[in-house]
């Protein structure tokens, strides 16, 4: 894991859409996996800045969200494609028939809608980069803490914590779905490049347990481990409980060097 510690969320932000538009450069019809939740605002406002100034195009991309509710319409406005339209794709270039995310409403059959996901995912040729979030309890999309790490695309039931974090954007809790279709941990694991985002204190033993202990069901995101490209971008707040900090900086320094060695050869 590429671990890397920012002075402050805005920083985080700016390296995080600074991976996005490396991609793009080297591979204009990238597929990208997305993330909802309040830490991947701030990079989305700046890629929105960016296709508004004319100097990113995701008019060849194409997008897998990680989650849905179950149950809800697209057009809720408390559904994630509500959100993935508002602080991003109603603002960017983007196809949106090239726009995806996991959907199931009540009736319908979660298996073949899941396993129809995961289809269409293969058949564009995988996912490029997979950008994420963190809960504070460890999940990974709605992959809760006990999820399987062999998990595919299914239907997870969340946590009273989950339901206690997202409480705030929903008027009731008749209104709040405990119901969620997620891409699982086997799937975000295929990804070819992983990139993971954790800002505030309240990350900071989730980030803590993923990174530094052991790979466990319990702390779903313990599993990226197992992957051999991923990127962690953290605030200051969220790496305070890191028991390795000084060897990451290290790790850090040094692999510029050995950049820099190159680029002299
Ligand atoms: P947050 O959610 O970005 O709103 O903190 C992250 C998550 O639960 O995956």
């Amino acid at each position: 894991m590429d671990i890397m510690i920012f002075k402050d969320c805005e920083a985080v932000a700016e390296a995080g859409a600074q991976v996005v538009r490396n991609l793009l450069a080297e591979k204009p019809a990238a597929v990208l996996g997305m993330a909802t939740g309040n830490t991947p605002i701030r990079m989305y406002k700046k890629l929105i800045a960016d296709c508004e100034n004319k100097t990113l195009s995701f008019k060849d991309v194409t997008t897998f969200n990680l989650d849905e509710y179950h149950g809800i319409s697209p057009r809720d406005p408390k559904s994630y494609r509500a959100y993935m339209q508002k602080e991003l794709f109603d603002h960017i270039d983007i196809d949106s028939s090239n726009t995806h995310l996991p959907a199931c409403a009540k009736g319908e059959d979660h298996r073949v809608l899941s396993h129809q996901y995961e289809a269409l995912i293969e058949a564009k040729g995988g996912i490029d980069l997979q950008i994420l979030g963190l809960g504070q309890n460890g999940h990974i999309g709605f992959n809760e803490p006990t999820s399987s790490l062999g998990s595919r695309t299914r239907i997870k039931t969340l946590t009273r914590g989950t339901l206690n974090d997202n409480r705030q954007y929903f008027d009731d809790d008749d209104a709040q779905p405990h119901l969620a279709i997620t891409m699982g941990i086997a799937t975000i694991l295929e990804a070819r490049r992983i990139m993971l985002l954790a800002t505030g204190e309240g990350k900071a033993d989730a980030v803590r347990q993923f990174v530094e202990g052991p790979v466990s069901a319990i702390c779903p995101a313990s599993a990226l481990q197992f992957h051999n490209d991923v990127i962690v971008l953290l605030d200051e707040p969220a790496a305070s409980s890191l028991a390795y900090r000084g060897y990451y900086e290290r790790v850090r320094e040094q692999k510029i060097y050995l950049a820099d060695q190159l680029k002299e050869g």
